[in-house]
């Protein structure tokens, strides 16, 4: 059984990162033609609270995906379980993330929308835990770093639980690390 110990980040932590990042990207895309894509279902509370506090237009769009990894950088591959609505083409997609791990996830979504032709792509994550990466991927906006622990709340699960925790907690599981 699993059992959610410390408080790893609070919520007054989380929101001030979420404000901070905010102003960045109002900043950033300000004339731009702003799509903002939540990656299902992870995302969901994270671009909940970031898109009420980016003062630019914008459109909101979702994706779920999955990774497939067979060894080498060049050949992750995402397996799209729920597409976008939208056309990228020209448009500036900005990809909200839970957290980036492997950092597998993100590399291989972003090569499969670059072939929309958009007209730029950037990542966000509200958390990050750079230890972990297994590819060369960087979020050009991060919330917060975390260490290598498995964590839940603020729409992070662990077999689909605990996304609703206002707080990030660690999860401690018997017999194994997640
Ligand atoms: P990556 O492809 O390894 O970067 O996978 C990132 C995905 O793994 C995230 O979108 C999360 O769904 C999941 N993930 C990674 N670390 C955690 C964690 O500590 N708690 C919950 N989910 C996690
Ligand atoms: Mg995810």
């Amino acid at each position: 059984m699993e059992r959610v110990s410390e408080t790893l980040v609070s919520r007054e932590e989380i929101e001030a990162a979420v404000t901070r990042l905010a102003k960045e990207i109002s900043e950033d895309y300000k004339g731009k033609d702003l799509i903002v894509v939540g990656i299902l279902k992870g995302a969901a509370v994270f671009l909940a609270d970031l898109i009420r506090k980016i003062d630019c237009p914008m459109i909101m769009d979702f994706m779920q995906v999955s990774s497939y990894y067979n060894g080498t950088v060049s050949s992750g591959n995402v397996k799209i379980k729920k597409d976008l609505d939208y056309d990228i083409s020209g448009k500036d997609v900005l990809i909200v993330e839970d957290i980036i791990d492997s950092g597998v996830t993100m590399q291989c979504l972003k090569r499969e929308l670059f072939s929309r032709n958009p007209g730029s792509i950037r990542v966000v994550a509200a958390f990050d835990k750079p230890s972990r990466r297994t590819v060369d991927f960087k979020a050009d906006y991060v919330g917060i770093e975390v260490p290598d622990k498995f964590i839940v709340g603020y729409g992070l699960d662990y077999a689909g639980k605990y996304r609703n925790l206002p707080d990030v907690c660690v999860l401690e599981v018997d017999g194994g690390d997640k």
